[in-house]
Parts: structure tokens; C-alpha cells; sequence
């Protein structure tokens, strides 16, 4: 348990472990003329979209172009957005004995508090403390979910049902726009788990030294972040880290692989990583949405055809998860995995 970073605000030294080979290091090559593009939801998932057109095509084109943007404006409560980052702050700032019923090293176990990952063997470790937990549907996962925070889990359902919510009006609007057969994404595609990672990063003494995580793409079908005000991020964009620069109240949105797949590469599933500071400890919570294990994946028939043929193979999420996993989540690697070689 004294190997959560976050029973120890401030820490002084980076352990050995932590030290990052030098070509994995920051090194200040961060592309501060491009910022990720802001798209209004226009009150989100139960209002009525008067452009609906122009919204799909802002989708779109941000989808496109960078794989990678952030939406305000969403209809999840500014209350909520407060509250779910509260009582994620309140977690990891609980003593540690009570932190210590979450705390588990079997990477097997769904629902769980870790740190510092090992990514493949003999890896350098990564700064960061994480909470993950299945949180979807709510009343089958909810008595799994720390009960401390008193608030904890009454904050998390509100917040997982909105937050799935915008997810699914993105993925409908991408749905339209792309000309996918309707409803193309409610069936088994999404309707897997839904996963978050509720991850503290506090102060690192050596931030050119470490990373929080390592480049990587997410497994899933669509990702939003909710960021406090410090950040951390960042995203490859042509060839070079690009900062998502924290909006108040602001999902970032990113594609996961399998919607890359689906799409057969017409929206990207983008690499991204979060990097350490010395200021301030910095807190983010992913929401992932999930295929089910045995749904079967392939490029939308919509979208290929003799001139744009498949890129991707097809498989069922199980067997996509259990390789991305052997290949420590490294995106060049995924990639030639369920690549067709055309
Ligand atoms: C993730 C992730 C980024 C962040 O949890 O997959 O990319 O800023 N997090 O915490
Ligand atoms: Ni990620």
C-alpha cells in the first residue's frame, strides 16, 4: 500500500524505477502554435440541434483532422462535473488505511486501485496513481464501487448515465455523417462495459525525467476526459506533441481503436500521453465506452469497397483486448497486428 504515490504528497526523490529511458524522455519538443479544436454541443444529448448538419461536419472535420478534440457546452451540469472531481480528489486524499480496501496488483481484476504501471516486461514505471471501475449498467456495478467518499458512488451514477450519454449523441452524429446504416453504433458495439480511470498525478520532482502514462491509443470504441485545471496531456499531431489545454467544464474527446477499425482509418485512433510537473497534483477521470467481449468488429461494409478495400482485419473485442495487452497498449504494434497488409 506505501506504493500508492498518492499517500505521499510530496515527494522529493524519482525512485530509480521511475526514470525514463532518454529517447522516451519529454524533452521540450512540444508544439505550442496548435490547440485542439472546441466544438459547442449546442446543449447537448436531449436538446433539440437546430444544425444538426453543421454539427456533424464540425465532428467531422476535428475527427479527422485531429483525431482529437474537446466539446463544451455538452448538457452534463457544471454541478456535476464539480462534484465528480470533488469526490475523485476526496478519494485519493483519503488515508491511506482506507484507501487500502480498493488497492489491488492482480491486473486481472476489473474494479481496482493500482499505481505505477509496468507496461510489458522490465518497463520503467509510470507516475501515476488509478482507480478503475466498471460502472455500467449502474445497478449491477454500483455495490462494487468504494463506498468512501460518502458521496462516491451517488456522484458516479449521475455522472456515468450523462457522460454515456454524450458519448452516444458523438457517436450518432459520426454515425450520420459517415452514411453508416442507423443506429450503427447502439447495438453490441457500445453497449459493453463502460470503463473510467480516475487518475492522480501528483507533483513529480523531476517531471523531464518521468511520464504519468506512456504514449498509447485506448482500446475502446470512444473515450471522453474530464481534466481539472492542470495539465497534462498531450496528443501526436503530425509528428509532434500537441497540449489539450484544460476548458473549464470540457470533455475531451478521442477515438478509440476500434472505431479506427470501424471506420477501416477514416477517423484515427490517436496517441496520446500525460506528462508530470513539479507545480500541483493533477487529476483527470477517462470514460470509456466498450464493445462487449464477444461483439464482432470488422471496417463498416458502408465503407469499403473494391477501391477503398478493408485495412483492418476482423476479430471479436475478446481476442482485440487479450493482444493489445501482450503488446503493452504500443500503437505501432497494435496496428500491424490486425492490419491487412494491401
Ligand atoms: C487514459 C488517458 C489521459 C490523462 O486514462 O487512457 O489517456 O490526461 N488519460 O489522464
Ligand atoms: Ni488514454
Amino acid at each position: 500500500m506505501d506504493t500508492l504515490l498518492s499517500n505521499m504528497e510530496f515527494h522529493q526523490t524519482v525512485p530509480e524505477q521511475f526514470v525514463l529511458p532518454p529517447e522516451n524522455r519529454v524533452a521540450g519538443e512540444i508544439n505550442a502554435s496548435v490547440s485542439l479544436p472546441v466544438i459547442d454541443l449546442r446543449g447537448g444529448p436531449h436538446c433539440h440541434v437546430p444544425d444538426r448538419d453543421k454539427l456533424i461536419r464540425e465532428v467531422l472535420r476535428a475527427g479527422k483532422e485531429f483525431g482529437f478534440f474537446q466539446v463544451i457546452n455538452h448538457g452534463v451540469s457544471e454541478q456535476l462535473m464539480k462534484d465528480i472531481m470533488g469526490v475523485t480528489e476526496e478519494f485519493f486524499n483519503m488515508p491511506k488505511e482506507d484507501k487500502a480496501a480498493f488497492y489491488s496488483e492482480d491486473a486481472s481484476k476489473t474494479n481496482r486501485l493500482f499505481s505505477s504501471t509496468i507496461y510489458g516486461k522490465d518497463g520503467p514505471r509510470y507516475w501515476r496513481d488509478c482507480l478503475k471501475l466498471a460502472c455500467y449498467p449502474v445497478p449491477e456495478t454500483i455495490n462494487e464501487w468504494p463506498n468512501k467518499p460518502t458521496k462516491f458512488r451517488e456522484v458516479l451514477a449521475k455522472f456515468i448515465v450523462e457522460a454515456r450519454e454524450v458519448s452516444m449523441m458523438l457517436l450518432s452524429l459520426i454515425c450520420e455523417g459517415l452514411g453508416l446504416k442507423e443506429g450503427y453504433f447502439e447495438g453490441d458495439v457500445s453497449s459493453g462495459q463502460v470503463l473510467i480511470n480516475a487518475n492522480y498525478y501528483p507533483p513529480c520532482p523531476k517531471p523531464d525525467l518521468t511520464l504519468g502514462l506512456p504514449p498509447h491509443c485506448d482500446r475502446n470504441l470512444i473515450t471522453l476526459l474530464l481534466q481539472g485545471d492542470v495539465s497534462g496531456l498531450q496528443i501526436m499531431h503530425q509528428g509532434r506533441w500537441v497540449g489539450a489545454a484544460p476548458i473549464p467544464n470540457a470533455f475531451v474527446v478521442n477515438f478509440g481503436h476500434q472505431l479506427e477499425i470501424i471506420t477501416n482509418g477514416i477517423l484515427k485512433s490517436v496517441e496520446h500521453r500525460a506528462v508530470t510537473n513539479s507545480g500541483a497534483a493533477r487529476m483527470s477521470m477517462a470514460v470509456f465506452i466498450m464493445p462487449t467481449m464477444e461483439s464482432f468488429i470488422s471496417p463498416a461494409k458502408e465503407l469499403t469497397n473494391e477501391e477503398n478495400p478493408p485495412l483492418y482485419k476482423s476479430f471479436l473485442f475478446k481476442d482485440f483486448l487479450r493482444i493489445y495487452t501482450d503488446l503493452s497498449a504500443k500503437r505501432v504494434d497494435v496496428m500491424e497486428a490486425f492490419k491487412i497488409n494491401v
